[in-house]
């Protein structure tokens, strides 16, 4: 009753992302047959699916790194694939993206790091503010003393705790997760999981949370969807899932 409640509260609103019918492929290779996703303000939409099953190529759509075969991306209302480079990079900058194993510069320190996306979108920040923000988006993370690290001296755990406060240094609206705990042991994984729910809180963002970690799923979804065959295969919060008697959203839970 309250979900119901919930859900239509949510169908009133409009979605701050909306993929529709989305096609993609590389060759004969089909790997997005009309997939579809709704994002409201301040949920975490969990997607899951299989290796493979094209959870990075869907993000990647989204975000305008990728252009899709068929099908329309709206990010904030707006479609992506009708804007110019300048309306696009400042689309993006409200577009948080974890990337899929952290994706961290090699060669530049972890200040160096966090700094690029801020140079990048906001030419016109003084000195001291870039600092200030930096120092901000580290703490957030619990990481202040790795300011002049290198991504290679910092443990897996904190390098996606790095990424992840690279993420979210403009204080974007969405936030876009690809396999925020994968590669991670369980310990350092429930850590990222906790952070990303403190920052949900903190700055109420929506978050859009690839992943096939059933725990990570469970603790941290409203909503979730199973990307399966090149489409959203099934949808609902995770009890409704992981309850569902087909075979096919089973092998999921098990
Ligand atoms: N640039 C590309 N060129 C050709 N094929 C690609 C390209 N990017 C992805 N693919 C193919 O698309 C399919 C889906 O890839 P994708 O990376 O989206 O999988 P995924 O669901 O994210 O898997 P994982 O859980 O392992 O990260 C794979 O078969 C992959 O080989
Ligand atoms: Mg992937």
């Amino acid at each position: 009753m309250e979900k119901e409640k919930k859900n239509k509260r949510q169908s009133d609103k409009e979605p701050v992302l909306r993929i529709k019918d989305l096609h993609k492929g590389f060759g004969d290779l089909k790997i997005l047959n009309g997939f579809n996703l709704e994002l409201y303000e301040g949920e975490n939409l969990v997607i899951m699916g299989k290796s493979g099953s094209g959870k990075s190529v869907m993000i990647k759509c989204l975000v305008g790194l990728m252009a899709p075969d068929k099908g329309s991306v709206e990010v904030l209302g707006k479609d992506i694939n009708s804007l110019e480079r300048p309306e696009m990079d400042h689309l993006r900058a409200n577009i948080g993206f974890l990337f899929q194993g952290s994706a961290l510069y090699d060669s530049m320190t972890v200040r160096e790091n966090l700094e690029f996306p801020l140079r990048h979108h906001t030419r016109s920040l003084k000195e001291k503010d870039v600092e200030a923000l930096v120092i901000e988006a580290l703490k957030n993370v619990g990481l202040e003393h790795t300011l002049e690290n290198r991504p290679a001296e910092l443990s897996g755990g904190m390098q996606r705790r790095i990424a992840l406060a690279r993420a979210l240094i403009l204080k974007p609206k969405i936030i876009l997760y690809d396999e925020p705990t994968t590669g991670l042991d369980p310990i350092t994984a429930k850590e990222i999981i906790h952070l990303m729910m403190e920052i949900q809180t903190k700055y109420q963002t929506s978050s859009l949370i690839i992943t096939h970690d059933v725990d990570c799923a469970r603790v941290i979804s409203n909503r979730m969807i199973l990307l399966l065959e090149g489409i959203n295969y099934a949808e609902g919060t995770f009890q409704e899932l992981s309850t569902m008697e087909d075979t096919k959203v089973k092998a999921f839970f098990k």
